[in-house]
């Protein structure tokens, strides 16, 4: 079992589009038991999957009032699974404060690894409590990033952010998640951090949350969803050789 990430300080920057579709590629490319664990209170993976829960309990989850696997709802694809967000988990850095179990996260999908093999989780883009067990839990962490030609100074940043709020942390990955190549600046990017993967800016994304489909399903030929099957076989690589 394995705990993927996707995390920045920073929204928008595409986080919840990368994990649906790297959940996806998880579940269908690698053919692994998949769970997407939505710790947003956005709740936008849920919808990027047409998927919402019955009952409100995602804090209930974290508290351990509900077992996590009676919270997991299925999706549309084979052995692809949602735990989904809802507003329980405005409160979210309160309850873990107050719980007070540095490693409830990790435990909990320690739980989960017997169910499945990768588990996806979609951070909110915060510091605090949250992503400190994130960083307890997680393998490994991708922080997709917009390019600009400070994008190397602003993955810096947010390393730095993570050292300051975690003595210990797990590899963090950088990707350039909305690369236009005909634009001057994303090129400079892209040729200034040439071993970091890219995702590129392209509609074909955005209709995800349209169709509420990952690309793989309604484009699989796209340039997009060649960026997440390489994304995805990279971050399998990574953990192969952990
Ligand atoms: N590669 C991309 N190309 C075009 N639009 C994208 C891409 N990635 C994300 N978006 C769009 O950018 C917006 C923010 O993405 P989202 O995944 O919600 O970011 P975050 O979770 O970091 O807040 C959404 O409208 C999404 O459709
Ligand atoms: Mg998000």
């Amino acid at each position: 079992m394995a705990v993927i990430a996707i995390y920045s300080v920073k929204g928008g920057v595409g986080k919840t589009t990368t994990a649906a579709n790297l959940a996806w590629c998880s579940a269908t490319i690698s053919c692994r038991k998949t769970l997407l664990w939505d710790l947003d209170v956005a709740g936008g993976a849920g919808f990027l999957f047409d998927v919402a829960p019955d009952h409100p309990r995602a804090s209930l989850v974290l508290k351990r009032d509900v077992k996590a696997t009676d919270a997991v709802i299925a999706t549309a694809y084979d052995r692809l699974s949602l735990l989904p967000a809802d507003d329980t988990l405005r409160e979210l850095d309160t309850v873990l404060g107050r719980i007070g179990k540095r490693k409830r996260l990790a435990r909990i999908a320690g739980k989960l690894g017997r169910t499945f093999e990768r588990i996806i989780l979609d951070c909110p883009p915060a510091l605090g409590q949250i992503s400190a067990q994130v960083m307890r839990a997680a393998d490994v962490i991708i922080v997709p990033m917009p390019p600009s030609p400070l994008s190397a100074r602003s993955f810096d940043l947010v390393v730095k952010e993570i050292k300051a709020h975690a003595k210990q942390h797990p590899p963090i990955l950088p990707v350039l998640s909305m690369i236009d190549m005909r634009r001057n600046l994303h090129r400079q990017a892209r040729e200034a951090n040439p071993e970091w993967p890219v995702i590129p800016l392209s509609s074909v994304v955005e209709q995800c949350a349209v169709r509420r489909e990952p690309v793989g399903v309604f484009a699989p030929g796209s340039p997009a969803a060649r960026g997440y099957g390489q994304l995805w076989t990279a971050i399998e690589r990574k953990l192969a050789s952990l």
